[in-house]
């Protein structure tokens, strides 16, 4: 008998994205979102209203340790993922993590060893992969539209106005450009061209000595190369190309939840493909992680663990050669 089974989730940690997702669950076929968990009942509560939750708790362990719930999305910082995500697995709830999926390549490591080790199912909450733009990429790259693939670059940059109290300048909460919109650069690089040999890199740090520009170069044994260009000092298009022997692949703006890209083939012109998405684009990934868990399987093949790891470790790389040095936060849980 095939598992048609409702997949009820939990979300731990009610700020931005959380509410902003919230939403997208009505659009998923076979998923409830049924329950949040905040370091305060009152916000938990809150949030529940807003959303037409059932269950609020007033602490993250509450959450986890609920029963009903067969997945946990999380949605804190950076840094509180891998405590969170490591008391869910442990309690045999499956997990999404936000990204990035932790603060550490050894918090990275933990996870994906917890998660096979347990039989328990993870992911990273790349959403970007799941979306339709990116299977048709997937699919002109795998026949070989647009030849041999040798170059991908892209930006993302936000004018983000300075505030040391900001999660995206704290260096408490993960902050940073590298962690926060580098994600999806270094993700895009990595799914399309693998893992690089050389990692360089330049930019600058905001006061809080968090990294707040970057300039990118992934470099490849075999000659590829991707140029990554990530700010939260100032706003950039957004934009993506893949270029292969054979023409290239345009991702227009935001290049990491498009709605159509443009296909380029050498001496042709170009060919618009619509990829309109699901609700704000959230669905698609909450689809991937009901469907692999109804089939038993504990990664998704789209954004494996090895994938998260090897992203993982190219930021902090990355990170640590300006000057910032990330650290997991194991307080989140209580004592
Ligand atoms: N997929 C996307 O498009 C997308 C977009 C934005 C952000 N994100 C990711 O989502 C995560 C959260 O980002 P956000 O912008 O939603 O953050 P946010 O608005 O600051 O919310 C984070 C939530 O985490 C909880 N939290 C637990 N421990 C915390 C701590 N020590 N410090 C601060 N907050 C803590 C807070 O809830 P309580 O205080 O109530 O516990 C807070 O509501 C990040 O990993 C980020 O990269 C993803």
């Amino acid at each position: 008998m095939p598992d048609t089974r409702v997949i009820r989730w939990g979300i731990a940690g009610p700020g931005r994205i959380a509410d902003a997702e919230a939403g997208d669950f009505g659009l998923v076929p076979d998923a409830e979102l049924v329950a949040v968990g905040s370091r305060s009942a009152d916000r938990a509560r809150a949030f529940a209203d807003r959303h037409g939750i059932e269950r609020s708790y007033g602490s993250y362990r509450e959450l986890i340790t609920d029963p009903e719930l067969d997945a946990i999305y999380i949605t804190t910082p950076h840094p509180q993922h891998l405590a969170i995500a490591r008391a869910a697995i442990e309690a045999g709830k499956a997990v999404l993590v936000e990204k990035t999926f932790t603060a550490t390549v050894a918090g990275a490591e933990e996870l994906r060893e917890l998660a096979r080790t347990r039989k328990v199912f993870a992911m990273e909450a790349m959403w970007t992969r799941f979306l339709p733009a990116y299977e048709q990429i997937r699919a002109l790259i795998a026949d070989g539209t647009i030849g041999d693939v040798r170059q991908v670059q892209a930006d993302l940059g936000v004018d983000r106005p300075y505030d040391p109290t900001d999660r995206l300048f704290d260096p408490k909460q993960g902050g940073g450009a590298l962690l926060d919109l580098g994600v999806y650069l270094v993700s895009f690089a990595q799914h399309i061209l693998g893992a690089p040999s050389e990692i360089m890199i330049n930019g600058s740090l905001a006061p809080t000595g968090v990294d707040a520009e970057f300039g990118l170069l992934l470099g490849y044994d075999d000659g590829r190369a991707a140029t990554l260009l990530g700010s939260i000092k100032n706003a950039s298009p957004g934009s993506a190309r893949i270029v292969g022997t054979g023409g290239w692949i345009d991702v227009p703006p935001r290049f990491h939840h498009p709605s159509r890209i443009i296909v380029t083939r050498k001496g042709a012109e170009p060919e618009e493909i619509d990829c309109t998405p699901l609700g704000h684009g959230y669905p698609h990934q909450f689809i991937e992680v009901g469907e692999r868990i109804r089939a038993g399987e504990i990664e998704s093949p789209v954004v494996g663990l090895d994938d998260t790891v090897a992203v993982q470790r190219i930021l902090n790389d990355a990170a640590e050669q300006l000057g910032v040095h990330h650290a997991e936060d194991e307080t989140v849980l209580g004592s």
